[in-house]
């Protein structure tokens, strides 16, 4: 997705702009650009494609660009071509590749989502003499801007509100007036924007690791409101033009937690933040030596309440509600059902107020998972978030939010929060069997037991890396890989396909090891890779079975279990162990070489791990 940047202030703005875009860069890019306010009239705008170090070189690493007020953009092509012309940031006058540098335009902006109507905002603006220069949404909503603000003679807020009440669809948007130098004017709906101040300084972001240098005292802007933001002080609007007060918040974040602190990337360092990102999201669940889901406002008469349980995410969110199935039908005894977010949003639902709406995301900006929350509470569901980030608009939205606190996670690849959202699982469907009756006091404990051992056991797979390492270097250019398991293993092995696929590049699949033989079996040939997933004792035969089925037709068998299952090398070619948890946490241990067999094939094969392509942190677009 794009980055945004913006800082008005007593210092130079490029150099703090190009950094702040460089802690962006995990989101995913193809473009970047800079406009610059030295105080005079006009804007200094300079583009480039590709990475950001060609806008840093072209800069001299923001030191050509003199000025103390500026935004900055890193483009995720939506509307248009990756190219400098569509490159932000965008102006009501003209702007093309040779056109840019010093412009007179009256306004100057840059975004994040999606203008769904822009095309018939460009007719209109075509008609009143408007001419574009590219192909993108942005240059619309700006050149929209522009025409409020010269037709009606209004100031920024109300040329901003009217066009908000005007477009349709999602954004982040950062500008600047020319009759307003040292000032930068934002609004933002249902994408992410935070803004901080410090001292005489104004910073305003997508994301906190772009300010995290600079400031820890922001504000979460609401949606369809508009901010004016000066050196050192923000204004808060709504859609009316009034002024509205805003919380300023303290963020917890360390700052080098937000940095590689001397691992190569920021996907192994995460995966190596496990055991913490673990240890914390239960200790954060646990008070006295129980559960307890008191900062959620889950109490025991709502859980009572809830007749069924429905789950809506993405991607490896999704995964997680894959796994949640098992474990909460099992000692909640409460019917789950899990729905990817972008089909649930377009489905007729049939709901009652009895079920409970859980929507699991790291960033707390999925546009489908969002999207998902509010048709749950549209229908009068009572809505549960599990998500990372504090204060994301998922977050700030449901009715219930159970933070996982796996801390800044900057690789495109989830590892750690996976694993800290299924810790939240595991306390919810643990708490809720207790408080209904369907486990007693003793196994209550057990389980907590279990949990708490969670993080230990995690390290020592990690200390024992090397075999996995010297594994997905062999089968890094494997054609076809394909994970098989049943039950909690097969929600397992869907988090592992995901993990080789987004890294690698490498095709895979994850299949229920009883559904093989019903077609897609077909493909198994020599050579090629089944990686299956044993963790589950009662289901451990089958899947053996279902892995020599495969082995007979020529496949190469990695098996993925636990100590003491010692039988399984008659089968297996090659076998990973993980320590012995209980059954429902074992997906916490056996997810772990499954990571590190992603991430080391992507690295076997000179790979961008932390930013895959195509791919991006958080999709705030549909
Ligand atoms: C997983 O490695 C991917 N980054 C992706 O599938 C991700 O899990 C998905 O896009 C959901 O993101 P969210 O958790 O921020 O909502």
């Amino acid at each position: 997705m794009c980055g945004i940047v913006g800082y008005t202030g007593t210092s130079q703005a490029a150099p703090i702009l190009l950094d702040g875009l460089a802690r962006l860069e995990y989101r995913g890019y193809d473009s970047a650009g800079l406009a610059i306010r030295d105080g005079s009239e006009l804007a200094q705008v300079v583009k480039s494609t590709g990475k950001l170090r060609s806008l840093i070189e072209k800069t001299d690493s923001g030191r050509s660009l003199a000025g103390t007020c500026g935004i900055g953009h890193t483009r995720w092509a939506t509307h248009g071509e990756p190219s400098q012309t569509n490159a932000h940031p965008h102006v009501s006058g003209n702007c093309t590749g040779s056109a840019c540098g010093q412009v007179e335009s009256e306004v100057v902006g840059v975004h994040n989502g999606i203008i769904e109507n822009y095309l018939e905002l460009r007719d209109k603006l075509s008609r009143h003499g408007y001419q574009f220069y590219s192909e993108t949404d942005t240059e619309v909503v700006v050149k929209l801007i522009d025409y409020y603000y010269r037709k009606y003679k209004i100031g920024p807020v109300d040329a901003i509100n009217r066009t908000l009440v005007r477009v349709r669809g999602t954004y982040a948007l950062a500008l600047m007036f020319r009759d307003h130098p040292g000032e930068i004017y934002a609004a933002r709906k249902d994408a992410p924007m935070i803004i901080g101040v410090s001292g005489e300084n104004s910073y305003l972001a997508s994301d906190v690791p772009a300010i995290l240098n600079y400031t820890r005292s922001v504000y979460y802007i609401g949606n369809l409101q508009i901010a004016r933001v000066l050196p050192g002080e923000v204004h808060f609007y709504d859609l009316n033009g009034d002024e509205v007060q805003l919380e300023r918040t303290e963020i917890t974040w360390d700052a080098k937690a937000a940095e590689k602190n001397g691992f190569e990337h920021f996907m192994i360092k995460e995966i190596y933040e496990q055991p913490a990102a673990v240890r914390d999201t239960l200790a954060s669940l646990l008070c006295d030596g129980k559960i307890s889901l008191a900062d959620t406002g889950l109490d025991d008469t709502t859980l009572r309440s809830v007749s069924s349980i429905r789950i809506v995410a993405c991607g490896s969110a999704w995964h997680v509600g894959m796994a949640a199935q098992y474990i909460l039908e099992d000692l909640a005894q409460i019917p789950v059902r899990v729905e990817l977010a972008s089909e649930y949003r377009y489905r007729k639902v049939l709901s009652d107020d009895r079920e409970l709406l859980i929507v699991i995301s790291q960033s707390g900006e999925t546009a489908d998972s969002l999207a998902a929350l509010r048709k749950g509470k549209d229908m009068g569901i009572r809505t549960l978030a599990i998500v990372n980030v504090v204060g994301s608009t998922i977050a700030r939205e449901a009715d219930h939010v159970l933070y996982t606190h796996a801390g800044p996670e900057i690789a495109v690849a989830t590892t750690k929060a996976y694993s800290s959202q299924l810790i939240a699982i595991y306390c919810l469907a643990v708490e809720t069997a207790f408080m209904l009756g369907r486990i007693d006091e003793e196994a209550y404990e057990y389980y907590i037991q279990e949990l708490t051992s969670l993080p230990d056991k995690i390290t020592r797979i990690l200390e024992e890396k090397e075999r996995i390492q010297w594994f997905a270097s062999k089968y890094s250019n494997a054609r076809d890989i394909f994970f098989i398991g049943r039950g909690l293993d097969y929600a397992i092995s869907l988090e592992g396909s995901l993990k080789a696929k987004e890294i690698s590049y490498v095709h895979s699949e994850a299949y229920a090891a009883g559904e093989l033989k019903h077609g897609t079996i077909s493909l198994i040939e020599d050579n090629i890779l089944v990686i299956g997933v044993l963790t589950q004792k009662d289901l451990f035969e089958k899947t053996v079975s279902n892995m020599a089925e495969c082995k007979a037709r020529g496949a190469y068998l990695m098996a993925l279990t636990s100590y003491g299952n010692y039988s399984v090398e008659d089968s297996a070619d090659f076998t990973v162990y993980v320590p012995k948890a209980d059954p429902h946490f074992m997906a916490s241990l056996a997810v772990v070489p499954l990571q590190l067999f992603g991430y080391y094939s992507g690295v076997a094969r000179g790979l961008d791990v932390d930013k895959p392509r195509n791919l991006a942190k958080s999709v705030t677009v549909e």
